[in-house]
């Protein structure tokens, strides 16, 4: 397996292309079912997830065109599922990505069934999907679970819109329903629905494929589902993610860094957090401006939220960032209930962090070392590399498959900005170990 192998102690300078979000172009391409006209997308990051979704989409029989995006930038896919041969999503599929459960909403909703294989859980934790089915069941589905899979119908002949109260916020829920109801009769209003930003990119797909839909974004969604939905063009927004990790990039490794094409507005939280712990973020012609000056950052205590609260998605990273602070962090993961895997492999690089329960506290220590480490899940992965900017020493990342499913081009983006970053193909690396 590659390798990815970082020199650390390197400030970085100059500019660095965020790409589209892999959060939104998910189910925005899971969006593509609910039309028998072609739905096109542009600014869709290079990334393994990705590549899952649209293979999952072809086994539906969705025929799928990529273009080539501007040099560097994302790609535009045109997806057409006029003629949809498969209502079933097959386990060896789906066990390689969880966000697959997202084509259950829009094939119930379109031909009234659909045998989706139960995700199972993931490195992070149980991950269930009751929350989906439950909310189906709300719109008149059938849903029964047998043999692994989800099996799913609509005795009526087709989806009735109704009120769906989540009992705690789901992104993914709350997406599949969205989709479901915009073809369902009536009105649906989801109860206590995700707010995050890609949300609101799909509420915006949507409705420019007829739907009507009012509250994206807040936590009560009203969608006046059609018989049918048209094709639609779309772009998707930049990943929030990948622009809070490059931002947490340079509060580890030092500089000035311009992200191109950045939102700040999409991860105010963070940013907030960011400016507190000493970093300098602002919003420029173009992207956002983040630049941390000679002194390490302070220790600022964190706890991941729902949208608009700090992101579960950047809590790793931002513990990379904590392990070289002045002072100390207390960092409290709220969403996911095993989410601090990177914690026994930032300790391998000489990080002080203790963890009880759902918390850890951090010590900021002068300095890591670098080390070889293993990358456990996606965002696990990435704080290594962090963490590897700041070390004395080498460190090596193994398992960079984990990173390749959510960074497009990570490692040409940081060494265009000065790091030392290279990817060592399998045989050399195990021919150098
Ligand atoms: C989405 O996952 C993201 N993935 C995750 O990003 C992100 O961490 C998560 O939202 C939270 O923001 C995509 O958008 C593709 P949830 P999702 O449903 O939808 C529990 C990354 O690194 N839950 O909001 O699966 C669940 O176990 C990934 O890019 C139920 O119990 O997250 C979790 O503890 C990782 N039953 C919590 O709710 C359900 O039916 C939040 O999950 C659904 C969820």
């Amino acid at each position: 397996m590659d390798q990815i192998r970082v020199h650390g102690g390197r400030p970085l300078h100059g500019r660095l292309p965020i790409s589209g979000a892999k959060n939104a172009a998910l189910p925005l391409m899971a969006a593509g079912l609910l039309s028998a006209e072609p739905v096109r997308l542009a600014n869709v990051p290079r990334l393994a997830d990705i590549a899952s979704m649209a293979n999952l989409l072809r086994q539906h029989g969705v025929r799928i065109d990529r273009a080539d995006g501007p040099d560097g930038g994302g790609d535009t896919l045109t997806l057409s599922a006029e003629e949809i041969v498969s209502t079933v999503a097959p386990y060896d599929l789906v066990r390689k990505m969880r966000a697959s459960v997202l084509v259950l909403g829009p094939l119930l909703a379109r031909f009234g069934e659909a045998t989706v294989s139960l995700p199972g859980g993931c490195a992070i934790g149980n991950r269930p999907v009751d929350l989906h089915l439950k909310g189906l069941a709300d719109l008149g589905a059938e849903v029964e679970i047998e043999n692994g899979y989800i099996k799913a119908s609509t005795p009526g002949g087709r989806l009735q819109g109704g009120r769906v109260a989540f009992p705690f916020v789901s992104v993914g829920a709350t997406e599949n329903l969205m989709m479901a109801a915009a073809l369902a009769a009536g009105e649906t209003e989801l109860v206590n629905a995700a707010r995050e930003p890609e949300i609101v990119d799909l509420a915006r797909l949507l409705t420019a494929m007829g739907a009507t839909i009012e509250g994206a974004g807040t936590d009560t969604v009203r969608i006046q589902g059609r018989e049918t939905l048209s094709g639609a063009v779309h772009r998707v927004i930049p990943d929030r993610i990948e622009t809070g990790t490059y931002a947490i990039a340079v509060g580890i490794a030092g500089g000035e860094v311009v992200l191109e094409g950045a939102d700040g507005g999409l991860i105010a939280s963070a940013v907030d957090t960011l400016a507190d712990a000493g970093l300098r973020i602002e919003e420029v012609e173009g992207g956002l401006l983040v630049a941390r000056g000679p002194d390490p950052v302070i220790g600022v205590d964190m706890m991941t939220e729902p949208y608009p609260g700090f992101p579960t998605d950047l809590q790793a990273q931002y513990m990379a960032l904590m392990t070289v602070s002045r002072g100390a962090s207390m960092i409290t993961e709220t969403i996911f209930e095993n989410r601090f895997m990177h914690v026994p492999e930032l300790g391998r690089m000489g990080a002080n962090i203790n963890v009880h329960h759902a918390s850890a506290m951090v010590r900021g220590v002068p300095q890591l070392t670098g080390a070889p480490v293993m990358a456990t899940d996606l965002r696990a992965s990435v704080s290594l590399v962090l963490a590897g900017l700041a070390a004395t020493g080498t460190t090596m990342v193994n398992r960079v498959y984990h990173l390749d499913r959510g960074y497009d081009r990570l490692v040409e983006k940081l060494s265009a900005c000065g790091a030392a970053i290279e990817r060592v193909p399998s045989e050399r690396a195990a021919a150098e170990e």
